[in-house]
């Protein structure tokens, strides 16, 4: 699947990028984008969260939207949409949709799980158990996510031994792989690296991938630190947009832009095309009435209006 340069990018824009926004985004947008991003090249696109619509209202089309793409998927062969499931309900609205692969989620911090999806870690474990076993037996594949693995918006730091046994707790469990994620974006690459380095005594970093939200700036830097101990799977959001409903202040993923550029920049394939991407950022943030906070999106434009070589957003 990935050759030794080569880096897969999990797309989380339409879920963990738009979750958060308070206006009104038409199930029509959001598979707009998803087309985008296939365009674009992105082969792992999370395109929405099978959670209940009084807790996060933006995820509310979650089985139109999976629908949508589940019927076009001839479309798409080599492009895989996994959806977040946080209970059987929502594993059960995922399979009348033919999803065909969910995401599980827990956290490594006792008060962001309660406030997250209402339950202790040990329940949350409990709860997936089923849920595992019933997507196992329907063919449906199962990727893992623990929140707050240096940080929580509650509890402030979080020891890297918290997170191991939790990782290896999901993978045992049935997940592919589990994706680390700093869900305030508050991490270093000093905590990464002590991060990578405890959890790979318990997992292979083949099967890790690194979730870094931007809120100070270092999520790139937090990619080449997970880089260097093995990790190839990033996630990220186009635009750098997002957030979580349950950590406040936190923005949104580091953006898939500038993920590209950089790994680019270091030698790693991701079959992503910047240009078509950064188009993309610039759409979905037209329709959400601002600009990227990405720097290369940012970055491109000028050097576009400067040669003129690409048409201006404006006419995008
Ligand atoms: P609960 O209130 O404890 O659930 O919520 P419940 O089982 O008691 O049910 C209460 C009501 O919700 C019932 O409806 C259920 O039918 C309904 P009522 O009888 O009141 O009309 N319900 C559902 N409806 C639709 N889909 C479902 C579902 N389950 C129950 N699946 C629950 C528990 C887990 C449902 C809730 O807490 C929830 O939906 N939480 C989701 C929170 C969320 O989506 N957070 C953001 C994503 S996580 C994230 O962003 C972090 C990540 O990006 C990594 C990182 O950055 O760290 C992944
Ligand atoms: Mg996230």
């Amino acid at each position: 699947m990935s050759t030794a340069d080569s880096v897969r990018l999990v797309e989380v824009g339409p879920r963990d990028g738009l979750q958060n926004e308070r206006g009104v985004i038409s199930t029509a947008t959001k598979l707009e984008l998803i087309e985008r991003l296939a365009a674009a090249g992105l082969h792992n696109i999370e395109a929405t969260a099978f959670v209940s619509p009084k807790w996060v209202p933006q995820m509310a089309d979650h089985s139109e939207i999976m629908q949508a793409l589940m019927q076009r998927s001839s479309q798409w062969p080599d492009v895989r949409f996994p959806a977040l499931v946080p209970n059987l309900k929502g594993l059960e609205a995922a399979l009348e949709t033919g999803c065909r692969e969910i995401a599980i989620f827990a956290a490594a911090s006792e008060t962001f799980s309660q406030k997250n999806i209402n339950c202790s870690i040990a329940e949350s474990l409990a709860r997936f158990e089923p849920v595992v076993q019933l997507a196992q037996s329907a063919g449906v594949e199962i990727r893992g996510y623990i929140s707050c693995v240096v940080a929580c918006p509650y509890e402030g730091s979080v020891a890297p031994q918290r997170v191991a046994p939790l990782a290896k707790a999901l993978l045992d469990l049935g997940c592919y792989e589990v994706s680390l994620g700093d869900t305030i974006g508050a991490g270093t690459p000093a905590q990464v690296h002590a991060l990578c380095e405890t959890v790979s005594a318990q997992v292979p970093p083949a099967q890790l991938a690194g979730h870094f939200h931007d809120t100070w700036g270092m999520a790139c830097a937090n990619v080449v630190a997970a880089l260097s101990h093995g990790v190839r799977v990033f996630d990220s959001s186009v635009a750098g947009l997002g957030g979580c409903p349950y950590a406040a202040g936190a923005t949104g993923n580091v953006a898939t832009e500038d993920l590209v550029y950089l790994l680019h920049g270091m030698g790693h394939e991701t079959g992503v095309d910047l240009n078509g991407l950064v188009d993309t950022a610039w759409w979905i943030s037209a329709q959400l009435g601002r600009e990227p906070v990405s720097h290369v999106a940012r970055a491109l434009e000028a050097q576009r209006e400067r040669t003129c070589t690409q048409p201006k957003k404006t006419a995008r």
